[in-house]
């Protein structure tokens, strides 16, 4: 029987299908939390598939430790930057994710968080929570208005339009910018204009991330962007954390270069910036992105997919290095 090693605890019906397919002793799985490294380089000894979580770097020292018989590493996200692909890539084996089943999900959570950071929620709460609340004011935790305003996209993915088709609800102009601009049809159908980067910045009331973390992305967003950006410029962050400088985010929100930003990812998760825990003008979420109930089961489940496949010798169905098949 081949040895499947979960680096976390999953949801269970990801876990039950490992089981129905192999056999309880087949499978191991790593702690609840994140995985401290020692536990991984253990965990995976003689794994024949690593089910990887998004917290856990897989790369050389992991597979090294695996020893050389693993046969697929399924990533339980749509993001791998996670996995060193290339290492993965030289090695032969297939590395997987699990596309399509987090973008409305993801989507929501977006304009949750951009809604929230737009009209201050959490700020506001929490003044009503602490008893300092006086009533009703004319000048209080008054904000920018988000119907009618522009909306610019970094990135033009799955996750993205399903956020583009949320803004028709608001009546914004959508403007974006991406590595391949989409065709007339598609632009048409979603009623967005591409724009230069520069564009995009100067012109965008709401400004969201969706691009893949890459080497071109990270600190995509930096100081120079900032300064590029309306003063009352909100930045939404729901993509991958390094394709915003922290520091120089937090240096723009603190000197007014921008207005306010929401983020559920960051540069070195877990930590935080010390900045942004202090600042009002920064919503900030543990990377819930895709936290429903159900996504986060249909994760598990396309995640496990890719896994069975692979060890019964079919193609897996969602390889991101196919070229190793
Ligand atoms: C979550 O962040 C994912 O990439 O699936």
């Amino acid at each position: 029987m081949p040895k499947v090693y979960v680096t976390r605890t999953i949801p269970d019906v990801g876990h039950a299908m490992l089981v129905d397919a192999f056999g309880a002793d087949s499978i191991s799985v790593g702690p609840e939390g994140i995985s401290p490294r020692d536990v991984l380089l253990k965990g995976v000894k003689g794994a024949d598939a690593i089910y990887a979580i998004l917290t856990e770097a897989i790369n050389a020292e992991v597979l090294d430790a695996a020893e050389p018989q693993v046969k697929v590493v399924a990533n339980m996200a749509v993001g791998y930057n996670n996995v060193d692909v290339e290492e993965c890539t030289k090695r032969g084996i297939p590395v997987t994710n699990t596309p399509g089943v987090l973008t409305e999900t993801t989507a929501d959570l977006a304009w949750a968080l951009l809604m929230a950071t737009a009209r201050r929620l959490p700020e506001s709460e929490r003044v009503l929570r602490a008893g300092a609340w006086e009533g009703w004011g004319p000048l209080q935790f008054i904000a920018g208005d988000v119907h009618g305003k522009t909306l610019g996209i970094f990135g033009m993915g799955r996750i993205a339009k399903a956020v583009v088709r949320r803004a028709q609800g608001f009546n914004m102009r959508v403007i974006y910018n991406t590595r391949t601009q989409l065709d007339a049809a598609e632009e048409k159908e979603l009623g967005v204009s591409y724009v230069s980067k520069d564009e995009l910045l100067a012109e965008s009331d709401y400004l969201s991330v969706h691009c893949p973390l890459t080497p071109e992305t990270t600190h995509a967003f930096g100081a120079a962007e900032f300064a590029a950006m309306k003063n009352s410029a909100c930045l939404i962050n729901t993509a991958r954390g390094p394709i915003v400088d922290e520091a120089a985010l937090v240096k723009a929100l603190e000197d007014g270069v921008i207005g306010s930003a929401g983020l559920d990812v960051f540069e070195e998760e877990p930590k935080v910036h010390p900045g942004l825990m202090k600042l009002e003008n920064a919503v900030i979420l543990p990377h819930i992105g895709s936290a429903s109930i159900e996504t986060r089961g249909k994760m598990a489940t396309m995640a496990a997919e890719n896994v069975i496949a692979r060890l019964k010798g079919e193609t897996p169905p969602n390889c991101v290095n196919p070229e190793v098949l």
